[in-house]
């Protein structure tokens, strides 16, 4: 995990649902198998209530597609469903989101060209800051090669997003 993010702490409950916005740069590939990963073992673990998952991409040039036909084949042999549909990324989004995560350091860049104020920029981190194995940092862009890169995103993906919600759990109150 990298040490040089730390996560915004704060207590999360019913009430206050934890909100993780996951950002690339067509959200039609990393983004939308972050966002159904992360709501997949935020289900598995019986975590609905303490979560918002959302994803989007800092170009609106696919706004409004479902994800990619290989993100979603990709996901659903693991037994994840991709429900997303493409939206831009919302200056508003800095103020509404707990956490924005960037799949690569182009997005990170544009995110924090996007932020105007210290508690915003607190917010933007990189996928693999929560990958124990982050080699160069970034989750590389599938989307013009073959089926072979959309599984190793779903691999880097899943092992980020499952050590992210690890180290979110000592945050959370749950109700008796
Ligand atoms: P994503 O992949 O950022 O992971 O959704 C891409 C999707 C579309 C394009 C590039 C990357 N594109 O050039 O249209």
């Amino acid at each position: 995990m990298s040490d040089t993010f730390t996560l915004p702490t704060r207590v999360i409950t019913e009430e206050k649902p934890f909100k993780v916005l996951f950002v690339c740069l067509g959200n039609i590939c990393r983004s939308p198998t972050a966002e159904g990963l992360m709501q997949h073992l935020v289900n598995e673990a019986g975590l609905q209530n303490y979560f918002e998952i959302d994803s989007a991409g800092t170009s609106a040039w696919h706004a409004g597609e479902p994800a990619n036909s290989k993100t979603r084949s990709v996901a659903a042999s693991h037994g994840v469903r991709i429900r997303s549909r493409a939206r831009q990324i919302d200056p508003r989004d800095l103020d509404d989101f707990d956490l924005l995560v960037a799949m690569d350091d182009e997005n990170y860049q544009n995110l924090m060209a996007l932020a105007s104020t210290g508690v915003q920029r607190a917010r933007i981190c990189r996928m693999r800051d929560f990958d124990p194995n982050p080699e160069d940092g970034q989750v590389p862009d599938p989307y013009f090669g073959g089926l072979h890169g959309f599984e190793n995103v779903y691999q880097i993906v899943k092992r980020s997003c499952e050590h992210l919600l690890k180290a979110l759990q000592p945050q959370l109150i749950k109700k008796a």
